[in-house]
């Protein structure tokens, strides 16, 4: 399968190998995803049954509060670690409540590179632009023409890593990167993050840290005090760091079990 990007280069989509974001389409039920994909993401339905059940109470987080700091009045969106596009995305949630929202993406794997034009189709009135960069250099992504074009940080930004930073091993590195970010955005900013844990089934996590690890991404599992820590020093909006279906829900996540999801959420504000 040959893709190419906008210069018109061919991407190499490396589909011998599974990856994460295409793991992820196959637990949400999407068709951008190969056979090493399915496999692997076979295998961890294997050992976590509600794989499913905890990807789309993911998605349903990313929904929940995006669409709150839209209404809130945030404008300007930095989605690190977007994923394949699986509609609704963050900017149809965002612009659905301010069609001028302006949203960067940013994703390290190929394949979303390859599929991004689904993530380009703006309202009119607002921006989306696509980057791929890895979260690793948060310098690059600050000091990008790609990030100029949607984001001014002299305002406001909701920083999104959605279901990211697990895939970020080192707590060194992963708190560099949050407090560099962190430390770039302008008061009024939001931090919004959902993260694996190990806190409500640590064989389970266990078991599906070593699938992606045969797999060959390195997958490191966060407990509640780890996670609160990437929040430090900004003010968690109610109701606190929680498994993510607990943040805010709207009716049907709660009949499902924290172990199910086996992921914390939290969403914090630049005072
Ligand atoms: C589980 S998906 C989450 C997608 C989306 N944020 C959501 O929650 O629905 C994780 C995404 O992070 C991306 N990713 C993993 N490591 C990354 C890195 N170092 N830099 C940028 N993106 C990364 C993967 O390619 C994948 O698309």
């Amino acid at each position: 399968m040959e893709k190419r990007d906008d210069e018109g280069d061919e991407i190499d989509l490396q589909l011998h190998l599974a990856h994460s974001a295409r793991m992820y389409d196959y637990y949400l039920g999407g068709t951008t995803n190969f056979a090493a994909d399915r496999e692997a993401a076979g295998q961890a339905i294997a050992v976590f049954p509600s794989a499913r059940v905890a990807a789309r109470a993911n998605r349903a987080f990313m929904h929940r509060s995006t669409r709150l700091l839209a209404e809130q009045g945030i404008t300007q969106f930095l989605d690190i670690g977007t994923g394949i596009p699986t509609s609704p995305n963050l900017h149809e949630v965002a612009q659905g409540v301010n069609p001028h929202a302006r949203v960067l993406y940013v994703d390290n794997d190929p394949i979303v590179l390859a599929h991004a034009q689904a993530l380009l189709l703006s309202s009119p009135k607002g921006r989306t632009v696509y980057l791929q960069a890895d979260v690793a250099d948060p310098a690059a992504i600050l000091t990008s023409p790609e990030l100029e074009q949607a984001i001014d940080l002299r305002a406001p930004v909701a920083l999104s890593l959605i279901a990211l930073l697990h895939f970020v091993p080192g707590d060194e590195d992963a708190s560099r990167i949050v407090e560099h970010l962190k430390e770039a955005l302008a008061p009024g900013s939001a931090l919004v993050i959902s993260h694996g844990t190990p806190d409500f089934g640590p064989a389970e996590a266990e078991r599906i840290t070593q699938v992606y690890a045969a797999a060959g991404t390195e997958v490191r599992m966060r407990t509640r005090e780890e996670v609160e820590h990437f929040f430090d020093g900004w003010y968690l909006l109610d109701p606190g760091l929680c498994p993510t279906h607990r943040w805010r829900p709207e009716g049907v996540e709660l009949e499902i079990a924290d172990a199910q999801v086996a992921a914390y959420a939290g969403v914090a504000v630049k005072q």
